[in-house]
């Protein structure tokens, strides 16, 4: 490289106003533009005044700021916040960043006091507890957007729990379920999500203020009150871990880029199931596309986007990751890319969620051709066998065997199991009796699923009464 100076190196006249006392001057304009957070830092304002808030109160409380500085500050900053509320507030890119931008704009109103505020506390543990803060109120409003799907699923299970269609493993026709039970199973998948919310909650519940720079500080603050004013159970107990971890995060970038995989394979069934050479269901207008050249076509752009945005998630999870990996303790600047990734999932993850609420209670199934197709690849076999099994004393290993030959048979005489005569049956196992079609049809095969978490219509009224009970 050459040692010729960047053209947009050129400085400006004037260094930080709240760190640059012993800086002859400014960044150099590419230096202000990678060091600066505002852009995307603003949306932590209303956290970053709480905790500004609580802790101004404590410093008050333990007497390392007088009550009147207190007040004035205080009242600075509900100011600050009705100002940024209202869209009235400047961000100003030289300020680097949400806190100091705030700070700054507390000094203009209520004068040299604002700088008590800094007292005791670093940027280090304010980071820390508003972005902390952040994640916690995102994880209650996501935690109602799954709790909203659920709703919608368990409604839908309810009007299918007797709709039988095919069981699919390898995506080959297995045995037939109901599409209640199917759409219960992403019930469960989505209360485990809820839990890995509740357990990141759990984790998370420590308040980092006061854990200053990194060693703590010799001002006698009081951080149990802090911790509790900000509604954390205590605070947290390592002041370099505090300013240096960001688990809480990859916690919640970890179970959103897990729902996401959940909301992306029911996306891909939907997907499957509205096509034609399926035709299990079809969505409506309101999730739909059309094609600019196929007159004909109707596509789920819908699902596609939350299959899509589960790249993106999990690109989240990545980058964080990635961001994480090998930094020393305790606070670097890497850390700072630490929160487009939180806000960006946070986003996308409710957008996705929205979106597959919608379509579940948008789409309308065909009965008809589920049911024909669940009739289709021999689904009854396992039933076939079970009752060699269950009537004959067969040992499952030779019932399997003579099943596939009564498959083999029903194949070349093009048609399923139950419309094979018996006489037919019998020149493969001489003992089957005509008790063998209590077993063969769909409806049969289904009702007959009653072990515990089976499809079995009554088992799935079961697991939707228990689900409305848990999750609703
Ligand atoms: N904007 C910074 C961040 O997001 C705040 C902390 C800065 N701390 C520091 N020592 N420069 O991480």
């Amino acid at each position: 490289m050459s040692s010729k100076k960047p053209k947009n190196s050129k400085s400006p006249a004037k260094s930080n106003p709240m760190w640059g006392g012993q800086f002859a001057s400014g960044p150099a304009g590419i230096m202000a533009k990678i060091n600066a957070s505002i852009d995307f830092d603003k949306k932590l304002y209303a956290q970053d005044i709480k905790g500004s808030i609580a802790h101004c109160a404590m410093l008050a409380a333990s007497g390392i700021i007088s009550k009147k500085e207190a007040a004035d500050i205080t009242d600075g900053l509900h100011k600050i916040k009705s100002e940024i509320d209202s869209g009235r507030f400047t961000f100003k890119e030289a300020l680097e960043d949400i806190h100091m931008n705030i700070e700054a704009r507390l000094a203009e109103l209520i004068g040299d006091v604002a700088g008590k505020l800094h007292t005791a506390r670093s940027r280090n543990d304010q980071v820390a507890l508003d972005l902390r803060m952040y994640v916690r109120d995102m994880s209650l409003t996501i935690d109602a957007f799954i709790k909203a799907l659920q709703l919608a699923l368990i409604t839908r299970a309810e009007e299918f729990s007797s709709a039988i269609m095919p069981g699919f493993t390898h995506l080959q026709t297995a045995q037939p379920v109901t599409l209640g039970h199917h759409l219960m199973a992403y019930v469960e998948m989505f209360g485990r999500d809820r839990a890995r919310l509740k357990n990141l909650l759990a984790n998370m519940d420590e308040c980092p203020l006061g854990s200053a720079a990194l060693a703590g500080t010799s001002f006698p603050i009081d951080r149990m009150l802090v911790a509790k004013t900000l509604g954390f159970a205590r605070p947290t107990a390592n002041s370099l871990d505090s300013v240096s971890d960001r688990d809480f995060a990859l916690e919640f970038l970890s179970a959103a880029a897990i729902t996401a995989m959940h909301l992306s394979r029911l996306s891909e069934e939907l997907i499957i199931w509205s096509s034609a050479p399926f035709g299990f269901i079809k969505l409506s207008d309101l999730f739909s596309s059309g094609s600019s050249i196929m007159p004909q076509k109707r596509n789920p752009d819908a699902a596609e986007l939350v299959r899509g945005k589960t790249g993106r998630i999990t690109g989240s999870l990545m980058s964080m990751l990635m961001t994480m990996k090998g930094l020393p303790l305790a606070y670097n600047k890497d850390m700072q890319e630490d929160k487009e990734p939180v806000f960006d999932a946070s986003l996308q993850w409710q957008m996705v969620l929205s979106a597959m609420t919608g379509m579940i209670y948008d789409f309308t199934a065909d009965k008809k051709r589920m049911h024909a197709l669940a009739n289709q690849g021999y689904s009854t076999a396992t039933d076939l066998a079970d009752w060699l099994v269950k009537n004959l004393k067969m040992p499952f290993r030779q019932a399997h065997h003579t099943t596939a030959k009564i498959v083999k048979l029903a194949t070349d005489k093009k048609c399923t199991l139950s419309q094979l005569s018996l006489t037919q049956m019998q020149t493969i196992e001489k003992r089957i009796t005509k008790e063998i079609f209590n077993v063969l049809t769909v409806e049969q095969s289904v009702a007959s699923r009653i072990s515990y978490g089976g499809t079995a219509p009554a088992r799935v009224k079961e697991a939707i009464f228990a689900a409305k009970k848990k999750y609703l």
